[in-house]
């Protein structure tokens, strides 16, 4: 998704904007661009990478004040004329926006009837043009004029050719401020910042700041609000490969740290019994968990653990889906799953709960993310910053906070609650195991890698994890695939099993067990390749299957833990088999800000 960057201080900008611009990159992009104001305002911007655009700038472009744009294209296509920043008539002011302008239609005819004239088919071309409108000497406020005509979301920075500032703003996308040493930065996304600073300052919608390099101040409907900053906790090093190939392999390879993490923040003092209030006790209630993607996959297997310990009807909605379909009841608690804390369609469904009176718990990666402003409470997963575009750590992440949610209500008794404790404590070991094992993985999906079609089956806990499998291998490998609980493939797939499709079976030694290996079997008599995950010591499955991945041993309501590891290490070398970009797959964006 679009990233924002801007750069105030005693330091040349064109260079910091693009190390922070640079930083971005993860996001996806399509095109960039930055403005820097020495005397001159000067933009520069085009549908390249950031490597490619840094090789194309003049070198003398200099001035210590500047913006940035990473863009993914929405209001038309990634071309250097909608590439941002966007400029007014006079070229004097200059603009980058994340964010839709639902009204820039209308807008946009109502300037050409006085007089404007655009260059690009964005509706962010709208702002510039709006703030020369009503720029009479103060730029702050020409911009609050400005931003009261849009309908929308927005986060934008703004610089004006011969003004000693830059003016920030955001409403329902994110925007930080950066506080440097005599210095300052805006950015759409922490990691942009954090080789300058780790000191930032959330904005919060209707927020507009006035930043200069000595210092910012920030209104909202006028009035002057306090803002304290945040030390931010992750390091450039958490944000960088570290020797690892590529981001996504880093971070599959972090898990154990982040069970171990989540173990050591949920499980201390109380053991698992110190999150007593995320559910109100007593009475008939339901639990409503929401989420999109692989964070949808995480509320999946939220929902089995939740039912089995907690004994309440829980529900799982596609976050996108709620607007249309999702109906709340006084007995309804909802828990959203978002990664980003940024994703619209997730935001909207808080929103929509809120408003109908229903308490949002938030589960997320990213404190001080606008999730976490509009949640009654919220969980903040350990995972750190998750880089690569297909989600790993951040999943096992979300398990883990839905395993603690559930711990400590558990209508369980205590052996049985004490001996899961114990078997979590053990979680960061077995997933060890998979890591050191990781080469034969890779064997496995360089087979994998062969086939354009490939089907994953599991059930009950693991009918989920057969979801998320086929969700990494087609996002990273393009490799058409697709999740089935395992009883539905003879509803329809199984027209389309032949020699040429293998199914990747997910096993496990629950009440499920003697129905995974009838599938296998009907699946093997339609000829399709079976790779069965199976844990160690079952000689059964592996009589039946053509190859297996041995998984170690785990109580089987975390089996989604190490089997998604194992999955996830699938996918990666299926796409490095195939030379896929891994990190940045084609058409994708970290976190999905738009509806
Ligand atoms: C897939 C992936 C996406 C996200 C989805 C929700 O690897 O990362 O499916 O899970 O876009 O994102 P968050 O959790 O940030 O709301």
């Amino acid at each position: 998704m679009c990233g924002i960057v801007g750069y105030i201080g005693e330091r040349q900008a064109k260079p910091i904007l693009l190390n922070c611009l640079a930083r971005l990159e993860y996001r996806g992009y399509d095109s960039c661009g930055i403005a820097v104001a020495g005397g001159k305002l000067q933009v520069h911007k085009d549908a390249v990478r950031v490597g490619v655009l840094k090789e194309k700038l003049p070198r003398r472009l200099e001035g210590k004040i500047g913006i940035g744009h990473t863009r993914w294209a929405t209001h038309g296509g990634p071309t250097k004329a909608n590439a941002h920043p966007h400029c007014d008539c006079t070229g004097k002011i200059t603009v980058v926006h994340n964010g839709i302008i639902y009204n820039f239609q209308q807008l946009h005819q109502q300037l050409i009837e006085e007089g404007h004239t655009f260059t690009s088919e964005t509706d962010t071309e709208v702002i510039p043009h709006l703030i020369e409108k009503y720029f009479t000497g103060d730029l702050e406020e020409a911009v609050a004029r400005a931003l009261a005509e849009m309908e929308g979301s927005y986060a934008i920075a703004v610089l004006m050719e011969g003004r000693p500032e830059l003016i920030a703003a955001r409403k329902d996308s994110p925007l930080i401020i950066g506080i440097g040493d005599g210095e300052n930065f805006i950015a759409s996304d922490v990691p942009a910042v954090l080789d300058h600073t780790s000191r930032v300052v959330y904005l919060e919608d209707g927020d507009i700041a006035v930043v200069r390099k000595e210092g910012f101040q920030v209104k909202r409907k006028g009035k002057v609000v306090d803002r304290q900053p945040h030390q931010v906790t992750w390091s450039v090093g958490d944000a960088q490969k570290g020797g690892y190939e590529h981001f996504m392999l880093k971070e599959i390879h972090e898990q154990p740290k982040v069970i171990r993490d989540t173990i050591r923040a949920y499980l201390t003092a109380d053991e698992a019994d110190s999150n007593r209030d995320i559910f109100t006790e007593g009475g008939e209630r339901e639990i409503l968990i929401l989420a999109c993607g692989t964070s949808y996959h995480a509320a999946l297997v939220g929902k089995y653990v939740l039912e089995q310990l907690f004994r309440v009807p829980v529900r799982t909605e596609i976050a996108s889906e709620f607007g249309f379909l999702g109906q709340t009841s006084a007995r309804s608690q909802a828990v959203v799953i978002t990664q980003s804390g940024e994703t619209a369609d997730a935001l909207k469904a808080i929103k929509k709960l809120r408003s109908e009176g229903c308490p949002v718990t938030v589960i997320t990666n990213v404190i001080g993310s606008s999730a976490t402003r509009l949640a009654d409470q919220v969980l903040c997963t350990q995972a750190g910053p998750e880089i690569s575009v297909a989600a790993t750590k951040s999943y096992t992440a979300q398990l883990m906070a839905l395993y603690w949610m559930a711990l400590p209500l558990a209508r369980i008794d205590l052996r049985r609650k004490d001996s899961l404790i114990a078997e979590l404590r053990q979680l960061p070991g077995r997933v060890q195991r998979i890591l050191d094992d990781e080469e034969k993985i890779a064997q496995h999906a360089a087979q994998i890698a062969k086939y354009d079609h490939v089907f994953f089956i599991g059930r009950g806990i693991n009918y989920p994890v057969a979801l998320e499998g086929a969700l990494k291998l087609k996002e990273i490998s393009y490799i058409h695939a697709e999740g089935y609980a395992a009883g539905e493939l003879k509803h329809g797939p199984f027209a389309l099993l032949s020699s040429e499709a293998p199914v990747v079976a997910i096993v496990a030694p629950d009440n499920t067990y003697d129905a995974m290996l009838t599938s296998i079997k009907e699946v093997k008599a339609r000829n399709s390749p079976v790779l069965a995950l199976v844990e160690e010591g079952d000689e059964v499955i592996e009589e039946v299957a053509d190859s297996v991945i041995v998984v170690p041993k785990v109580e089987p309501l975390f089996s989604p833990v190490v089997n998604t590891v194992v999955l996830q290490l699938l996918a990666y070398y299926a796409a490095k088999e195939r030379g896929c970009p891994i990190d940045f797959p084609r058409n994708l964006a970290k976190s999905v800000t738009v509806e």
